[in-house]
């Protein structure tokens, strides 16, 4: 085989309370990527999209990615890669991710599986490092894992999949841009005591949660006292959408990855429905264009065309 196409989701990183340590993999929406080998070394980017990101291999975050990968090969590859995206880039659904996760995936594939899950994290990340100036995992890792993952530690790598109960996953995306270097800079360096020990404790809940399939434990878990309270700042309509979901019956919520989606979970597909309603009547009302999906945890990640 000579020519692969995947299928890249999105994903919700830290899941409200987990900064840089959880994440979840969406079936909605996703990127397609075509990696095909070279006659020769080199690696050769082109997109099918609107974007107009970088086609230079560095300043590319799958190009980033497959960089690192290829340095690990045993004998010289080349690739040719067309990326169409349709996770909007800054859209807080790891667009960035699926990009240079998608591609690591796709390239290991035509290269006989040679590298573990835990290597295509660890190339994948210099894509994130190309995104957002800092290596993080909690997009990568549910995008190449797929489900639910919990980044115990990156340097080493550690990741822990995580089982969960049946959850549908409502998610806003406002039409503004959120760059999750922005986003990052804007955080305090310190935490007090107090708002740590709340933080560990959710974290700790929701993980449970999620292992005894309890929804309730899930949903009071579900709070962020250190990030949220800074970021929510910069996403109109963010505390309205919150109340109203939770009013509507979602277990609860928050701010997708580095925003500006917001996400919200639910047991029942008639309430993540709800939700979604409520999110378009607030954007409406506000005059800001949105997108709105009503998905599930993709278990698979990264999805290869058969
Ligand atoms: N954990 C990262 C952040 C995810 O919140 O900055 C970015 O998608």
């Amino acid at each position: 085989m000579s020519t692969i196409k995947v299928y890249a989701p999105a994903t919700v990183a830290n899941l409200v309370c987990g900064f840089d340590v959880l994440g979840m993999a969406l079936h909605r929406p996703d990127d397609l990527m075509t990696l095909s080998l070279r006659d020769e070394p080199g690696l050769v980017i082109q997109h099918a999209d609107e974007y107009q990101l970088p086609v230079e291999p560095e300043k590319n975050v799958a190009g980033a990615a497959l960089l690192a990968l290829l340095e690990e090969t045993p004998h010289p590859v080349g690739f040719d890669l067309t990326i169409e995206k349709r996770i909007k880039p800054g859209s807080g659904l790891g667009s960035s991710a699926a990009s240079s996760a998608g591609a690591v995936v796709a390239a290991n594939h035509l290269l006989g599986n040679i590298f573990s899950k835990e290597d295509l994290v660890r190339f994948a990340m210099n894509g994130e490092k190309v995104a957002s100036g800092v290596k993080h995992a909690d997009n990568i890792a549910p995008a190449i894992y797929g489900g639910i993952t919990l980044i115990r530690s990156i340097f080493p790598l550690d990741i822990v999949q995580l089982s969960g109960p049946p959850l549908y996953v409502t998610v806003v995306h406002p039409q503004i841009e959120v760059r999750t270097s922005d986003a990052r800079q804007i955080l305090r360096k310190e935490v007090q005591l107090k708002n740590a020990i709340k933080q560990w404790g959710n974290i700790a809940g929701l993980v449970a949660g999620l292992l005894k399939h309890d929804y309730a434990l899930i949903g009071r878990s579900l709070e962020d006292v250190i990030i949220e309270p800074v970021r929510s700042i910069l996403i109109p309509g963010f505390d309205e959408v919150k109340k109203g979901s939770k009013e509507a019956g979602a277990l609860g919520g928050g701010i997708s990855g580095s925003g500006p989606s917001i996400f919200m979970l639910s047991q029942e597909e008639r309430t993540a429905q709800a939700v979604e309603q409520l999110m378009q009547q607030v954007y409406t009302r506000l005059g800001i264009e949105f997108r709105t999906y009503v998905t599930t945890i993709s278990y698979e990640g990264v999805r290869i065309e058969k």
